[in-house]
């Protein structure tokens, strides 16, 4: 069984990054190859990178950046959760994928992304820049959603339509492929 991690990059009081991330848990436990772990960067609460040594040292001397690296050294696979801020992606995403590199190296990432008429799209392609630096591979089946408020009840429950459950399948499909072959790439080195 593979390791996916979900990592919701919206921290704000009052944000719609939970309702996104959840709907996609619950998919992805649907997948029975992905053993899923939810991490929300909101309540992980990392502070503004303030390790001293280049993270690909190791050399961690604090107990957050610790327990950070142990949670993705662990992972065999991501879904980026992200909105679209000034058509990037929120900057508490970029410092937790800063405080790491080695834990990164040679992983997939799949995007879920929200916003207005761009459905973030603007967002995952600049994370892409990112984490390609880091040997991570992009998934290109990703679900993009726009005008995503519609999608989201009372409750803050995300009801997917047709479309978008259709684009979530597509990407788990590629998700899993992409895991399978890079965890053999890993073995090998
Ligand atoms: C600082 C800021 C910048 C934003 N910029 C964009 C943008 O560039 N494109 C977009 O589609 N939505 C933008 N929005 C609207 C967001 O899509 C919307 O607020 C969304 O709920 C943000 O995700 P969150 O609730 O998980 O924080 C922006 C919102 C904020 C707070």
């Amino acid at each position: 069984m593979y390791n996916l991690k979900i990592i919701t990059a919206s921290t704000r009081p009052g944000r719609k990054g939970p309702a996104l991330a959840d709907w996609i848990f619950e998919a992805a436990k649907k997948h029975t190859e992905f053993s899923v772990e939810l991490l929300d960067l909101a309540i992980i609460n990392l502070p503004f990178l303030d390790e001293p040594e280049h993270p690909r040292f190791q050399k961690y001397t604090k107990e957050h950046t610790k327990s950070w690296s142990t949670k993705i050294a662990s992972a065999d696979a991501f879904i980026f959760v992200t909105p679209e801020y000034n058509f990037g992606y929120p900057a508490p995403l970029k410092n937790a994928i800063d405080f790491l590199h080695n834990e990164w190296q040679y992983k997939p990432v799949a995007f879920v992304s929200y916003g207005g008429i761009a459905g973030g799209t603007r967002s995952m392609q600049a994370l892409k820049q990112v984490i390609t630096a880091l040997n991570m591979v992009p998934v290109v089946e990703a679900v993009n959603v726009p005008f995503f408020t519609k999608y989201i009840d009372e409750q803050n429950k995300f009801n997917a339509d047709e479309g978008i459950n259709k684009a979530a399948e597509g990407m788990f499909k590629e998700l899993l492929k992409w895991t399978e072959s890079l965890q053999q790439m890993r073995n090998k080195k």
